[in-house]
């Protein structure tokens, strides 16, 4: 047995990888337990020469004890899970575990591809409180005091004082009270889309749900027109749908709005498929601009107010709202 045949050991010894139970049992195998190289090498002092044997004896107990403490301490650090965290900082080149990647919501995704449809047109971004009063979410935007919207059906009335009535207030039923808020708060030219939560009092299905989320978009100045309000919208459509999207305006009724008109898209082939209303949208009523003080011999406006989820819905083949609100990861994990 030479000196550098037990170098050779020592070497291999020290380099021996060990980041498993099963690598540190393979490595006693080897060379700690009976049959081992390190027994066999002590058993065989015996063999060499008696002026080599002291010499001989010392060295192999040195290369025991290495190996020995090299086995303590894989042992102890597989144990408390160490291992595998100490190499990471002791050698910056070595691998680490890749680490899952989190996703955006589908929602979010949707809203930030309009907004960035709508900042190439000028337009800023402005929010206001879910917790609205009457005033913002009804009476400025125009609705008769009779309107059926104020039903119990479709609105989230809270009283905050059983005692006291004007303290009244509801959950915002669409994001238009945004733009009452930003008219107050702001004088014209007014160029600002407002995402957000809405809330209904509806049976919750497959296709309704309590909440959901709609952009508004609001453009205030001397002498906007409705085919500016046109132009932008089937822009709007050609940059969400694709180039060839095919749409149609139609006539409709909004309090807030005169007139007003509904887009739909055609979702499907040449052969197959059925319209769906994406938005609704039109000139701000005069009654509206009187509400915040805006005189509306002198400026005029376009409004639009679009739904999320059904955006969603349509981009994704989604057949149900409610899958949005499930926090399902199996679902959420398809939108990496
Ligand atoms: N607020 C309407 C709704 O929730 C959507 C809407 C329609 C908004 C027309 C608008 C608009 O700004 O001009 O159904």
């Amino acid at each position: 047995m030479s000196n550098t045949d037990l170098n050779e050991i020592r070497e291999e010894i020290e380099k021996f990888p060990i980041s498993t139970s099963e690598g540190l049992e393979e490595y006693r195998l080897k060379y700690l337990s009976r049959n081992g190289i390190i027994p066999d090498l002590l058993s065989r002092i015996g063999d060499a020469p008696p002026e080599q044997r002291a010499m001989l004896g010392k060295e192999l107990n040195q290369l025991k004890n290495l190996a020995q403490d090299k086995f303590k301490k894989a042992q102890q650090d597989l144990k408390s899970g160490a291992s595998h965290k100490q190499k990471a900082t002791d050698d910056i080149t070595l691998q680490v575990e890749p680490q899952p990647i989190g996703s955006l919501h589908p929602i979010t995704q949707v809203l930030d591809e309009i907004k960035s449809v709508f900042f190439r047109l000028g337009f800023t971004v402005a929010s206001g409180p879910e917790l609205e009063d009457d005033f913002h979410n009804f009476t400025a935007l125009n609705f008769p005091p009779e309107h059926p919207a104020r039903d119990m059906q479709d609105t989230f009335f809270i009283r905050k004082d059983e005692n006291d009535t004007s303290n009244d207030r509801v959950l915002r039923t669409h994001t238009s009270p945004v733009q009452i808020r930003l008219m107050e708060s702001q004088r014209p030219p007014i160029r600002a889309i407002m995402p957000g939560r809405v809330y209904r009092n509806e049976a919750i299905t497959a296709k309704s749900y309590c909440l959901f989320h709609q952009v508004e978009a609001l453009y205030v100045d001397t002498h906007v027109t409705f085919a500016e309000l046109k132009e932008t919208l089937i822009i709007l459509a050609q940059m969400l749908y694709g180039e060839d999207v095919r749409y149609r305006l139609r006539p409709s009724f909004f309090p807030f709005t005169e007139p007003s008109l509904e887009m739909d898209v055609w979702w499907g082939n040449e052969h197959k498929g059925q319209w769906l209303e994406v938005l609704g949208a039109g000139m701000v009523d005069p009654n509206v601009f009187r509400a915040v003080d805006i005189d509306p011999e002198v400026y005029s406006g376009y409004a639009l107010g679009l739904g999320i989820e059904r955006m969603a819905m349509l981009r994704y083949g989604i057949n149900d709202i409610r899958l949005f609100y499930d926090n399902d990861l199996r679902f959420l994990n398809q939108f990496l």
